[in-house]
């Protein structure tokens, strides 16, 4: 290192020919010459400070030679030898590292001649930031390595990195908890309200099915707790401990149901989903997987679900690997799937494959006799969930809800439920409260006589005639109560047409034929 001006050439390169001219005409500069100009120098001053920089300001440095023995340890490092087990340095210096220092990875920087540029290192010392980084000849070949410890106690030294990365594994931690118990069952048996003879054979059969690891298939009309039911077997069964994992084929767009299934490899796709993404069938492994309103399932899914289930792997898009899964199936549907199957929109051999089990859930009009209690159960469940006082129904307005159709079921009578907890300014409700709430649902309010307050309520409005009114043709008297009936409708709905045919149970357009044939304009 000459310490002499030379600037660089007109390619950036430092000019030894212009160097060498300079230094015998020019006279000395002003400038400060203590500092190199060219490259070679540059570097090795920039090597040493570095190196000085680590050595003081880290916590210890040792080298070790081609055949990992340690050659040098500075006088920091010299410190941390009673902890490793030595009194005296020739007993530490001059031996194989992995001998005296556990856990060790210097030989490993050694054999691949990669840097660990930061790692952690625990031994019988404590915990150290550790920094590796191999030493080569001219030719590029490893001679050595250096071994740099940046801190002792990372603990204290690193507290705002370690505790921010608790922070997050805690984080973590609880949102996978959360999730579980997402996954985990909501309902048991003992959440299906119902002691009507109905009820309890339902849920006689629904015990049995969870003891069982057959399909189960519940049919039932929307809101008559064929999900519930589905969470009640999975906790009752012996893979309780397992996820319940479900998957509701209306909900789904077609297009994705695949994916949702049976997974995506990753890089099946570009974007969010570059990760690959686990199927429901490998999340439910171990568990139950609960296919929701069966009956809307594609038929291009329907053959891919037949032969997994079948074969009991799946094969992520994307991806040319079978994966093998063990999940029990409990599917749910309110269409008739029989019916889907002789229209040929849904497999009979899937349908087979899943009707083992089958448990018909029965509607609400078939068990009227237990809206009392399931009345009492929802009021109780909206109060703790609202966090206002539980609803208390006067009879009569009791005696209303009995007489209800229900075509919505429970789903629908909780809805009233919640209006009625919402609208009303006492928890007291009066008939004519539910009254208000039902016309708004678009739900008949329908006349209640005292026999209809009784546990279980005539639908027909009483008959005016007497013994001798019936003694009449039957089809007759059928389009007489049809009348009434679409009078009535069209009285309550202030003649909306729409209303009155879905108050009726139906279509618009049977509506208009019977008006027709009362001779009513249409
Ligand atoms: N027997 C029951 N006892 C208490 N609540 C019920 C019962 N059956 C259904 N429910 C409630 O009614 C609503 C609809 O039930 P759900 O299981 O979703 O019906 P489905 O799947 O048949 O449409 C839910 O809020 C559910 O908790
Ligand atoms: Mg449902």
């Amino acid at each position: 290192m000459t310490g002499v001006v030379d600037p660089p050439g007109a390619n950036g390169k430092p000019s030894r020919a212009g160097a060498a001219r300079r230094q015998s005409t020019i006279p000395p500069v002003t400038a400060d010459t203590r500092l190199p100009r060219d490259a070679q120098s540059i570097l090795e001053l920039a090597a040493r400070s570095m190196f000085d920089l680590f050595a003081n300001a880290s916590e210890g440095m040792m080298l070790v030679d081609r055949q990992a023995r340690v050659v040098w340890i500075n006088d920091q490092y010299r410190r941390f030898l009673p902890a490793l087990g030595f009194e005296r340095e020739e007993d530490f210096v001059g031996h194989p590292v992995s001998s005296v220092v556990q856990n060790t990875q210097m030989h490993q920087v050694l054999a691949t001649g990669k840097p660990i540029l930061i790692d952690l290192l625990t031994n019988r010392a404590g915990t150290f930031v550790v920094s590796r980084i191999p030493l080569r000849d001219e030719a590029g070949g490893v001679i050595g390595v250096l071994g740099i410890v940046l801190f002792d106690h990372p603990e204290t030294t690193l507290q705002p990195l370690i505790a921010k990365f608790a922070r997050l594994e805690q984080d973590l931690n609880e949102a996978r908890r959360e999730l579980a118990s997402q996954r985990r069952t909501k309902y048991t048996f003992a959440s299906f309200v119902g002691s009507t003879p109905g009820a309890l054979e339902v849920k006689r059969q629904a015990r049995r099915a969870a003891l069982s690891s057959s399909p189960v298939l519940l049919l039932g009309e929307t809101g008559t707790g064929k999900e519930l039911l589905a969470h009640a077997i999975h906790a009752a069964s012996p893979r309780a401990g397992r996820p319940f994992v479900s998957v509701n084929m209306a909900a789904v767009p077609d297009t994705l149901l695949e994916a949702e299934f049976f997974g995506v490899a990753p890089g099946a796709y570009t974007g969010a989903d570059k990760k690959g993404r686990d199927g429901k069938f490998k999340l439910a492994d171990g568990g139950t997987l609960f296919l929701d309103e069966l009956g809307d399932m594609p038929p291009s899914v329907q053959v891919k679900l037949l032969r997994a289930l079948q074969e009991g792997e799946v094969e992520p898009l994307g991806s040319n690997k079978l994966v093998s899964f063990d999940v029990r199936v409990v599917a749910a549907t309110s269409r008739d799937l029989m019916q889907m199957v002789r229209d040929g929109h849904f497999r009979e051999d899937l349908y087979y494959r899943l009707n083992v089990l089958p448990i018909r859930v029965p509607p609400l009009r078939e068990r009227q006799g237990d809206i009392p209690l399931l009345i009492e159960a929802l009021c109780e469940d909206i109060a703790a969930r609202g966090g206002g006082p539980q609803l208390e129904l006067e009879p009569d307005a009791q005696a209303l809800l009995l007489a209800q159709p229900w075509r919505g079921n429970i789903r629908e009578l909780r809805n009233v439920l919640e209006q009625l907890a919402l609208r009303s300014d006492s928890h007291h409700i009066e008939a004519a409260e539910v009254a208000a709430v039902l016309r708004e649902a678009g739900l008949p309010a329908l006349a209640v006589t005292p026999a209809a307050a009784g546990p279980v309520a005539n639908p027909l409005p009483p008959a005016s005639e007497g013994t001798g009114a019936r003694l009449r043709p039957l089809a007759q008297q059928v389009a007489e109560v049809e009348h009434r009936a679409i009078e009535a409708a069209l009285a309550h709905t202030g003649d909306n047409r729409t209303a009155a045919a879905r108050l009726l149970g139906i279509s618009r357009a049977s509506l208009y034929d019977r008006l027709a044939e009362m001779g009513l304009a249409v």
